[in-house]
Protein backbone atom coordinates (compact mmCIF):
# COMPACT_ATOMS: atom_id res chain seq x y z
CA UNK A 1 0.00 0.00 0.00
CA UNK A 2 2.06 3.05 -1.59
CA UNK A 3 1.77 6.75 0.10
CA UNK A 4 0.84 9.61 -1.98
CA UNK A 5 2.84 12.69 -2.72
CA UNK A 6 1.01 14.59 -0.18
CA UNK A 7 1.58 11.90 2.28
CA UNK A 8 5.67 11.79 1.41
CA UNK A 9 5.80 15.57 1.55
CA UNK A 10 4.18 15.39 5.28
CA UNK A 11 6.86 13.04 6.55
CA UNK A 12 9.25 15.01 4.96
CA UNK A 13 7.74 18.24 6.80
CA UNK A 14 6.56 17.31 9.69
CA UNK A 15 8.65 13.93 10.79
CA UNK A 16 6.04 11.71 11.23
CA UNK A 17 2.15 10.61 9.36
CA UNK A 18 -0.48 8.96 11.24
CA UNK A 19 -2.83 6.56 8.83
CA UNK A 20 -5.70 5.92 10.08
CA UNK A 21 -7.46 2.21 8.84
CA UNK A 22 -3.96 1.04 7.74
CA UNK A 23 -4.93 -2.27 9.27
CA UNK A 24 -8.60 -4.07 9.34
CA UNK A 25 -10.08 -5.43 12.61
CA UNK A 26 -9.57 -8.84 11.66
CA UNK A 27 -5.56 -8.47 11.04
CA UNK A 28 -5.44 -7.05 14.33
CA UNK A 29 -7.18 -9.49 15.87
CA UNK A 30 -4.42 -11.56 15.04
CA UNK A 31 -2.20 -9.98 16.28
CA UNK A 32 -3.32 -9.67 19.55
CA UNK A 33 -4.43 -13.35 19.41
CA UNK A 34 -0.61 -13.51 19.21
CA UNK A 35 0.57 -10.88 21.31
CA UNK A 36 -1.00 -12.73 24.53
CA UNK A 37 1.31 -16.02 23.52
CA UNK A 38 4.46 -13.92 23.22
CA UNK A 39 3.84 -12.10 26.20
CA UNK A 40 3.60 -14.98 28.57
CA UNK A 41 6.77 -16.42 26.82
CA UNK A 42 9.64 -16.57 29.98
CA UNK A 43 12.35 -14.36 28.03
CA UNK A 44 14.62 -12.07 28.82
CA UNK A 45 13.33 -10.26 25.38
CA UNK A 46 9.96 -9.56 27.52
CA UNK A 47 11.04 -6.30 29.31
CA UNK A 48 8.83 -5.79 32.52
CA UNK A 49 7.90 -2.26 34.16
CA UNK A 50 9.95 -1.84 37.75
CA UNK A 51 6.34 -0.97 39.79
CA UNK A 52 4.35 -3.71 38.53
CA UNK A 53 6.32 -6.53 37.00
CA UNK A 54 3.95 -6.03 33.91
CA UNK A 55 5.42 -6.56 29.93
CA UNK A 56 6.53 -3.11 29.07
CA UNK A 57 8.07 -3.87 25.96
CA UNK A 58 7.99 -7.62 23.86
CA UNK A 59 11.34 -7.95 21.87
CA UNK A 60 12.79 -9.09 19.03
CA UNK A 61 8.89 -10.05 17.57
CA UNK A 62 10.07 -11.29 14.17
CA UNK A 63 12.47 -13.35 15.34
CA UNK A 64 10.05 -15.16 18.15
CA UNK A 65 6.66 -15.37 15.69
CA UNK A 66 5.74 -15.80 12.15
CA UNK A 67 2.66 -13.28 11.82
CA UNK A 68 5.01 -10.70 13.52
CA UNK A 69 7.84 -11.13 10.88
CA UNK A 70 4.75 -11.35 8.23
CA UNK A 71 3.43 -7.90 9.59
CA UNK A 72 7.36 -6.54 9.43
CA UNK A 73 7.35 -7.25 5.82
CA UNK A 74 3.79 -6.76 5.30
CA UNK A 75 3.16 -3.99 1.52
CA UNK A 76 1.22 -1.79 4.07
CA UNK A 77 4.48 -1.37 6.14
CA UNK A 78 7.17 -2.37 3.57
CA UNK A 79 6.09 -0.29 0.67
CA UNK A 80 6.14 3.18 2.52
CA UNK A 81 9.26 2.35 4.06
CA UNK A 82 10.91 1.80 0.61
CA UNK A 83 8.91 4.94 -0.92
CA UNK A 84 10.73 6.77 1.63
CA UNK A 85 14.22 5.47 2.39
CA UNK A 86 14.59 2.93 -1.18
CA UNK A 87 14.33 -0.88 -1.31
CA UNK A 88 17.09 -1.89 0.44
CA UNK A 89 16.35 -2.25 4.12
CA UNK A 90 17.48 -4.54 7.05
CA UNK A 91 14.66 -5.40 10.32
CA UNK A 92 16.87 -3.98 13.09
CA UNK A 93 14.20 -4.25 15.25
CA UNK A 94 10.62 -5.56 16.02
CA UNK A 95 8.49 -4.69 19.57
CA UNK A 96 5.16 -4.53 21.04
CA UNK A 97 5.10 -1.57 23.61
CA UNK A 98 2.27 -2.24 26.30
CA UNK A 99 1.14 0.50 28.49
CA UNK A 100 -0.83 -1.44 30.90
CA UNK A 101 -4.19 0.04 32.38
CA UNK A 102 -3.13 2.02 35.78
CA UNK A 103 0.57 0.66 35.86
CA UNK A 104 1.96 1.63 32.46
CA UNK A 105 5.07 4.02 32.80
CA UNK A 106 6.46 7.08 30.72
CA UNK A 107 9.21 6.91 27.75
CA UNK A 108 11.01 10.53 28.77
CA UNK A 109 11.51 12.18 25.81
CA UNK A 110 14.36 11.22 23.65
CA UNK A 111 14.57 10.51 19.47
CA UNK A 112 15.16 7.25 18.75
CA UNK A 113 18.76 8.12 16.56
CA UNK A 114 20.39 8.40 20.24
CA UNK A 115 20.28 5.35 21.30
CA UNK A 116 20.74 3.70 17.68
CA UNK A 117 23.94 5.75 17.24
CA UNK A 118 25.18 5.45 21.22
CA UNK A 119 24.35 2.15 21.58
CA UNK A 120 24.44 0.51 18.43
CA UNK A 121 27.21 3.01 16.12
CA UNK A 122 24.37 3.83 13.62
CA UNK A 123 26.36 6.24 11.44
CA UNK A 124 22.91 8.37 10.11
CA UNK A 125 19.82 9.06 11.46
CA UNK A 126 17.55 7.24 8.20
CA UNK A 127 15.66 4.44 10.18
CA UNK A 128 11.98 4.58 9.92
CA UNK A 129 9.92 3.54 12.90
CA UNK A 130 6.63 2.04 11.75
CA UNK A 131 3.66 1.47 14.15
CA UNK A 132 0.45 -0.46 13.95
CA UNK A 133 -2.42 0.27 17.30
CA UNK A 134 -3.32 -3.08 18.64
CA UNK A 135 -5.62 -0.98 21.27
CA UNK A 136 -7.28 2.01 20.49
CA UNK A 137 -5.31 4.95 21.67
CA UNK A 138 -6.77 8.20 23.32
CA UNK A 139 -5.40 11.31 24.92
CA UNK A 140 -5.99 8.71 28.53
CA UNK A 141 -4.23 5.85 27.53
CA UNK A 142 -0.48 6.99 26.87
CA UNK A 143 -0.36 8.02 23.48
CA UNK A 144 3.02 9.20 21.88
CA UNK A 145 3.74 12.70 22.29
CA UNK A 146 5.81 13.93 18.65
CA UNK A 147 6.90 17.52 18.25
CA UNK A 148 6.77 18.51 15.11
CA UNK A 149 9.84 19.21 12.82
CA UNK A 150 12.26 18.60 15.80
CA UNK A 151 14.30 16.49 13.33
CA UNK A 152 14.85 19.46 10.99
CA UNK A 153 16.78 20.83 14.03
CA UNK A 154 19.63 17.58 13.64
CA UNK A 155 20.11 15.29 16.56
CA UNK A 156 19.24 17.30 19.93
CA UNK A 157 21.86 16.44 22.71
CA UNK A 158 20.78 13.39 24.82
CA UNK A 159 22.45 11.64 27.74
CA UNK A 160 21.74 7.95 28.84
CA UNK A 161 19.08 7.52 32.01
CA UNK A 162 19.27 4.45 33.65
CA UNK A 163 17.21 5.34 36.44
CA UNK A 164 13.81 6.85 36.02
CA UNK A 165 12.70 3.65 34.48
CA UNK A 166 12.87 -0.06 33.61
CA UNK A 167 14.33 0.81 30.38
CA UNK A 168 17.73 2.44 29.42
CA UNK A 169 17.16 5.60 27.18
CA UNK A 170 19.57 8.42 26.13
CA UNK A 171 16.47 11.50 26.70
CA UNK A 172 16.73 14.64 25.88
CA UNK A 173 16.95 17.59 28.40
CA UNK A 174 13.76 20.13 29.42
CA UNK A 175 15.84 22.83 28.35
CA UNK A 176 15.92 21.30 24.98
CA UNK A 177 12.68 20.46 25.08
CA UNK A 178 10.95 23.19 25.74
CA UNK A 179 12.36 25.78 22.85
CA UNK A 180 11.79 22.82 20.40
CA UNK A 181 7.63 22.69 21.86
CA UNK A 182 7.73 26.72 22.13
CA UNK A 183 8.27 26.63 18.20
CA UNK A 184 6.38 23.77 16.83
CA UNK A 185 3.99 22.87 19.76
CA UNK A 186 3.01 19.14 20.62
CA UNK A 187 0.64 16.32 19.08
CA UNK A 188 -0.63 13.20 20.01
CA UNK A 189 -0.74 10.24 18.43
CA UNK A 190 -4.02 8.66 18.73
CA UNK A 191 -6.62 6.58 16.73
CA UNK A 192 -8.78 3.68 16.43
CA UNK A 193 -6.35 -0.41 16.88
CA UNK A 194 -5.36 -0.46 12.98
CA UNK A 195 -3.95 3.08 12.59
CA UNK A 196 -0.37 2.92 11.35
CA UNK A 197 2.13 5.73 12.65
CA UNK A 198 5.48 6.50 10.68
CA UNK A 199 8.00 8.55 12.00
CA UNK A 200 12.10 9.00 11.21
CA UNK A 201 14.92 8.97 13.81
CA UNK A 202 15.60 11.78 15.12
CA UNK A 203 11.99 13.14 16.00
CA UNK A 204 11.74 13.80 19.55
CA UNK A 205 8.93 11.70 21.13
CA UNK A 206 7.73 10.41 24.41
CA UNK A 207 4.93 9.26 26.32
CA UNK A 208 3.19 9.81 29.61
CA UNK A 209 1.68 7.17 32.04
CA UNK A 210 -0.96 5.27 31.83
CA UNK A 211 -3.41 5.95 34.54
CA UNK A 212 -6.85 4.96 32.85
CA UNK A 213 -8.11 1.54 33.15
CA UNK A 214 -7.73 1.19 28.94
CA UNK A 215 -4.50 -0.69 28.06
CA UNK A 216 -2.38 0.39 24.91
CA UNK A 217 -0.38 -1.81 22.91
CA UNK A 218 1.16 -0.71 20.26
CA UNK A 219 3.55 -2.48 17.65
CA UNK A 220 6.65 -1.14 16.51
CA UNK A 221 9.06 -2.29 13.52
CA UNK A 222 12.13 -0.32 12.94
CA UNK A 223 14.02 -0.45 9.36
CA UNK A 224 17.19 0.55 8.47
CA UNK A 225 18.75 1.26 5.02
CA UNK A 226 21.77 -1.77 5.18
CA UNK A 227 24.47 0.66 4.12
CA UNK A 228 23.12 2.11 7.57
CA UNK A 229 23.81 -1.03 9.30
CA UNK A 230 24.86 -0.83 12.70
CA UNK A 231 28.71 -0.50 13.77
CA UNK A 232 28.66 -1.94 17.49
CA UNK A 233 27.57 -4.92 18.34
CA UNK A 234 27.16 -4.80 22.33
CA UNK A 235 23.46 -5.01 22.05
CA UNK A 236 21.66 -8.37 22.18
CA UNK A 237 19.97 -9.23 18.88
CA UNK A 238 16.20 -8.59 20.18
CA UNK A 239 17.43 -5.15 20.44
CA UNK A 240 19.07 -4.83 17.22
CA UNK A 241 18.89 -7.81 14.41
CA UNK A 242 21.44 -9.00 12.85
CA UNK A 243 20.75 -9.98 9.66
CA UNK A 244 21.22 -7.36 7.35
CA UNK A 245 20.47 -8.38 3.81
CA UNK A 246 17.59 -6.62 2.46
CA UNK A 247 14.18 -7.80 3.23
CA UNK A 248 11.84 -9.12 1.14
CA UNK A 249 7.78 -8.06 1.20
CA UNK A 250 5.81 -10.55 2.58
CA UNK A 251 3.87 -12.57 0.08
CA UNK A 252 2.04 -13.80 2.90
CA UNK A 253 -0.71 -10.64 3.31
CA UNK A 254 -3.45 -12.61 5.13
CA UNK A 255 -1.60 -12.01 8.49
CA UNK A 256 -3.65 -15.16 9.87
C1 LIG B 1 9.30 4.51 22.16
O1 LIG B 1 9.51 5.68 22.01
O2 LIG B 1 10.02 3.66 21.63
C2 LIG B 1 8.17 4.03 23.02
C3 LIG B 1 7.12 4.99 23.27
C4 LIG B 1 5.86 4.36 23.74
O3 LIG B 1 5.63 3.16 23.53
O4 LIG B 1 5.03 5.06 24.29
MN1 LIG C 1 11.28 6.02 20.72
Amino acid sequence: MKLNLNQLKEIDENGYIILPDWFSNEEVNNLCKEMKIVFNEKTEANVVEKSSGEVRTAMGLHLRSKIFDDLTRHPKFFEPACQIRGNNLYIQQTKINVKAAFTGEVWQWHYDFATHSGEDGVPKPLALNLHVFLDEVTEFNGPLFFIPKSHKYGSAPSKLDTVTTSYPLWTVDQQTVKKLVKENGIVSARGKAGTAVIFVDNLVHGSAQNMSPMDRAIFSAILNPCKNAQTKFSRPDYKHGRDFKPIDASSNDSLK
